[in-house]
């Protein structure tokens, strides 16, 4: 992540519902998390008012583009 998505990210919303950023989602995902249950545990995202719809998607997305990178 070059400086300027780190900004962005760190502006971004990863959880709406719990006021978590995306950074975070990416930086639990850039130490290992492999799975929405791993980010979920490394973050605190999911069980919210989405119930997981949410975050999940995106979580979903950001693990298939890591695989494809
Ligand atoms: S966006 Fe907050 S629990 Fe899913």
């Amino acid at each position: 992540m070059n400086s300027e998505e780190e900004i962005l990210a760190r502006m971004r919303p990863g959880c709406i519902c719990k006021g978590i950023k995306l950074y975070r989602i990416l930086q639990a995902i850039e130490d290992g998390a492999a799975s929405f249950e791993e980010v979920a545990e490394m973050t605190g995202i999911g069980g919210g008012s989405c119930d997981s719809k949410r975050c999940g998607k995106k979580v979903a997305t950001l693990l298939q583009k890591k695989k494809t990178d």
